[in-house]
């Protein structure tokens, strides 16, 4: 079985990732963590030295390769990778996808401490994350909801979400 979390940045998908990956027996990957593996180098280092365009080349390159495995495991995207090339129709293809929604308040919150480690943030001051976070959403939430399952984060405990998505998936 493959399970892939999809959301924002921000939105709990590692914390809940890693819960739903140790009550499933499964294992757990980041795929930030796959790529900077991979690469020898931590995200924002990789945004700095080659781009953002070889980022999502390696991020579609790692994702299929995860994929195309013949491994079980819950897999945490980034908050981009739906977004981009056939990203979003492999997921669906080859596992089970679920969207974490959570408000613009609560990312933006969540984001005022985690910003250092994400290059798209990390410039963006406190004041103008609401702003931005908006935007973003507006573009990528088409995206996020082309996810087989959409579960409602806000006010709920990471074991509470946990729950819910063993409830949904098949
Ligand atoms: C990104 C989200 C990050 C990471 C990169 C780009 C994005 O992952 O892949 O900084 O485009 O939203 P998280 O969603 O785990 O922060």
């Amino acid at each position: 079985m493959k399970v892939v979390l999809i959301g924002y940045m921000a939105s709990g998908k590692s914390a809940v990732g890693k819960l739903l990956a140790k009550e499933s027996l499964l294992d757990f990957i980041d795929l930030d963590a796959y790529i900077e593996a991979k690469e020898k180098k931590s995200i924002p280092t990789i945004f700095k030295e080659n781009g953002e365009i070889y980022f999502r080349l390696k991020e579609a390159e790692c994702l299929s390769e995860l994929l195309n495995s013949k491994n079980s495991f819950v897999l945490s995207v980034g908050g981009g990778t739906p977004c981009y090339g056939k990203n979003m129709e492999l997921i669906n293809t080859l596992a089970q996808s679920i969207f974490l929604k959570a408000s613009i308040n609560t990312l933006c919150e969540r984001l005022k401490t985690g910003k250092a480690s994400r290059p798209l943030v990390a410039k963006i001051s406190n004041e103008k994350l609401p702003e931005f976070i908006g935007k973003h959403l507006f573009e990528r939430t088409p995206f996020y909801m082309q996810s087989q399952n959409s579960i409602q984060t806000d006010g709920f405990t990471i074991a509470e979400i946990v729950s819910e998505i063993k409830r949904v998936l098949v």
